[in-house]
């Protein structure tokens, strides 16, 4: 029988994105998502493009109630932990509900597997517990730390993890540091789809070239970088959500934790993802430059070789497969 495998945040993403891998190859999947940052419409088409029904749990993982029926009701062999809140600059703002979500979110989750028995978890985590690199390409060996609540957020799970692996050899993570996730599905059914004004620029430079913002803000031209703009390791969505089911086998079959880098291992500027886009999109894309944006680094790309090693990932997808896929998800959805 199928392994039964339930992603918080779902619905997300990155989370509809491996909804898609780990049903193709062959695992059951639960949903578990509260829809704050997510259409309910994703499942329509998530059942579109997996040819069946897909089972959903709409609830909060801040309320074990929904976690204790979920895990009553399935079998379930393996978590994918994607449910958090990501942008940057409110969490500045908001620290209280970021550390709430993002931390008590993954201890709730913790308490309610060791309930139930379940102790394979993946782990969402991020390129920004490198905070400034010291190296690049980044080793997973490097330094951590934080630039923002975010980052803090990210760290603090990554350390609940590791408290928690030492306390019981039965448990084992996978903690997946993604880099710059991008693009879209080729069907172009999913995709990212930000309800507000995009804090990040694959989105961002999206919706310059739909015509629903007028120009884009290039944050810096000074950094030590080939073109002087920020350098940053894009990963196509598809190959992230493929290191998933990867991340989430080696789990299940070797019972072994891994920390690894998901990254290409190559970096392009902004100036280079503009002109990327600007091919795939076949019109000029508007820009000017603008002061830097506090806490950015100039040059962020990862040393991909241990993901290799240990789960045999390596990024199938260009950056002309980002675009064009982002583009064709972004102009259907301006048309729908
Ligand atoms: P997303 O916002 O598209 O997806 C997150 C999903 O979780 C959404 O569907 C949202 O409705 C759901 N959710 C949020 N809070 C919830 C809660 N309390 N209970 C249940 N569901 C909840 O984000 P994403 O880009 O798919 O990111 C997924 C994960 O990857 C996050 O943990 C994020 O921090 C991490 N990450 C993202 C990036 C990136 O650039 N996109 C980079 C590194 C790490
Ligand atoms: C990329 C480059 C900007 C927008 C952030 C988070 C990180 C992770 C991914 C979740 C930088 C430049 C951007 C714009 C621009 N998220 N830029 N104009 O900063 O690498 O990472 O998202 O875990 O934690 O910090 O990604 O897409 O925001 O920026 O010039 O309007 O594009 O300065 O050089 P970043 P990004």
């Amino acid at each position: 029988m199928a392994d039964t495998i339930l992603l918080t945040g779902g619905a997300g993403y990155i989370g509809s994105h491996t909804y898609v891998e780990l049903v193709a190859a062959g695992y059951d999947v639960v949903i578990l998502d509260n829809f704050s940052n997510s259409r309910p419409e994703v499942i329509d088409r998530l059942e579109v493009i997996s040819g069946a029904p897909v089972t959903v749990y709409t609830g909060d993982v801040l309320d074990p109630a929904v976690l204790e029926r979920v895990f009553v009701e399935r079998n379930i062999a393996a978590v994918i932990h994607f449910a958090a809140l990501k942008a940057v600059g409110e969490s500045a703002e908001k620290p209280i509900e970021y550390i709430q979500t993002n931390v008590s979110g993954l201890v709730n989750l913790l308490a309610a597997m060791k309930k139930h028995g379940v102790h394979r978890l993946v782990f969402s985590s991020s390129a920004t517990v490198y905070g400034e690199p010291e190296t690049l390409p980044i080793p997973e060996d490097a330094p951590r730390s934080y630039t923002n609540t975010y980052g803090f957020t990210k760290l603090v799970c990554e350390q609940t993890l590791e408290q928690v692996a030492a306390s019981d050899p039965r448990w084992a993570f996978g903690t997946l540091r993604y880099f710059n996730p991008a693009g879209a599905h080729d069907t172009g059914l999913i995709g990212e789809d930000p309800n507000d004004i995009p804090n990040n620029l694959m989105p961002y430079i999206a919706k310059v070239a739909t015509g629903e913002l007028e120009r884009l803000s290039v944050f810096g031209n000074d950094y030590e970088t080939p073109d002087g703009t920020g350098v940053r390791d894009y990963i196509h969505v598809v190959d992230l959500a493929r290191g998933h089911v990867q991340s989430v086998r080696a789990l299940i079959e070797s019972g072994e934790s891994h920390t690894v880098n998901l990254g290409t291992g190559k970096g392009y500027s902004v100036l280079e993802m503009l002109k990327s886009y600007e091919s795939a999109c076949g019109h000029e894309l508007a820009y000017s430059i603008a002061p830097r944006r506090a806490g950015d680094v100039a040059a962020s790309f990862a040393d991909p070789s241990k993901a290799h090693a240990i789960l045999g990932f390596q990024a199938e997808r260009d950056l002309d497969d980002m675009c064009r896929t982002s583009w064709n998800w972004v102009s259907r959805l301006k048309n729908t």
